[in-house]
């Protein structure tokens, strides 16, 4: 037997996302907007729990959808926003990774469809070609990035599993409007396909009286599955924790995979989750909104337009008035001005780059200035 690998790994490539925020790495002085990743350390509370969980012996293994208390806190927290699920409805998850790793293999045979909208994170992609199923690619660029019922409906085929919906969205920091959410609930129940609802950026919403999909949508609970991550509001990435809730049949199905995937996420970060939870996210969005306004400010100040991002801390401007491709325009810019942004054919949008306002306000301005001599040089 030639030992071959798995087949559907001949068309998955690494990171885009890595691989700039690598060459800005090893380029000296570079300033980078690449990763979307907070600056902020995780709040000091949180850390103690851990301390305390590892004095308190929390080193056995733990139920494999998480400790009790923690899927209580989950439900708390998503009951806040309107989300009414019970803790037998909850997996914690290593990160939204694994809920979206998790949910698309339980979903999926052989020649499903899934729709994304684009521009997307790549990872929904990846993990769908794993499963040797296909991406249907919905186009959102001409409609300031939101959904339109007649585009979707004619992305629709008797193949058609699932969508996958991120709000706010990521590369473009964009909120799908009730009207977006509305087209895929109506066509959902028509057609039959699962949503699945990544809102991983939820908490980081600047526009007042925002509601996700599942909130707008309880009739279709049966069919959604949202997927949410302590990652960006906390400040934790590096703890790989998140979780996913669904009915509880579904989760049943998804908590097999995650079962033999991972067994469980590590038992004594959980009651730093739950402190996690109680943390005010209020001073960091907050903070990311001032951010927000100065990058809009200094893009205009280019002639650079950009979709008005209401949430995460991306902006995707359109660079297409420069004659350059989004990579040829990132390349340059970290050669030529020592900036690194990330290029919009990495998330399906060409003519377009994504920056991260993540990082603190300081490098935001110094790579901003550089941003403006790059553009105005060309
Ligand atoms: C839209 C979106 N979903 C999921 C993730 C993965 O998050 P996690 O760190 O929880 O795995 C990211 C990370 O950048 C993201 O932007």
């Amino acid at each position: 037997m030639p030992l071959t690998l798995n087949s559907a790994l001949d068309d998955l490539r690494p990171s885009g996302i890595r691989r700039f925020s690598a060459l800005a790495a090893q380029t000296p002085g570079c300033v980078s907007l690449t990763l979307g990743e907070p600056g902020e350390d995780t709040p000091a509370s949180v850390c103690a729990c851990v301390r305390a969980g590892l004095d308190a012996g929390r080193t056995h293994y733990p139920p494999n959808n998480g400790w009790p208390e923690l899927k209580e806190a989950i439900c708390a927290r998503m009951s806040s926003t309107g989300l009414a699920y019970a803790p037998d409805e909850i997996i914690v998850t290593s990160g939204a990774t694994e809920a979206l790793y998790a949910t698309l293999t339980a979903m999926l045979n052989p020649g499903d469809e899934v729709i994304v909208p684009m521009p997307a994170f790549l990872l929904y992609e990846s993990v769908v070609r794993l499963a040797r199923a296909t991406v249907v690619p919905l186009d959102t660029s001409a409609d300031g990035f939101q959904i339109d019922a007649s585009d979707l409906a004619a992305a629709i085929t008797e193949r058609t599993k699932a969508i996958v919906l991120t709000s706010p969205n990521n590369p473009t920091g964009v909120c799908l409007t009730p009207q977006s959410l509305a087209a895929v609930a109506e066509l959902a129940v028509r057609h039959s396909f699962y949503v699945i609802c990544d809102d991983v950026y939820d908490q980081l919403v600047y526009a007042e009286g925002y509601e996700g999909f599942a909130s707008l949508h309880p009739e279709l609970r049966e069919q959604t599955v949202v997927v949410n991550s302590f990652s960006k509001p906390y400040a934790m990435t590096g703890w790989r924790l998140g979780w996913l809730a669904a009915p509880a049949p579904l989760v049943a199905q998804i908590a097999m995979v995650h079962q033999y995937a991972i067994s469980s996420v590590v038992s004594f970060t959980q009651d730093a989750a739950i402190e996690a939870l109680s943390t005010d996210v209020t001073p960091m969005r907050e903070s990311y909104r001032v951010r927000r306004d100065f990058v809009l400010r200094r893009l205009a100040g280019m002639g650079l337009s950009c979709v008005r991002p209401d949430g995460a801390f991306y902006a995707f401007p359109s660079i297409r008035k420069l004659g350059l491709t989004s990579e040829e325009f990132c390349t340059r810019a970290i050669q030529e001005a020592g900036v690194a942004l990330v290029p919009g054919s990495i998330f399906g949008a060409e003519g377009h780059v994504r920056l991260s306002y993540a990082c603190d306000s300081v490098t935001l301005r110094r790579g901003l200035d550089r941003l403006e001599s790059f553009v105005s040089g060309h």
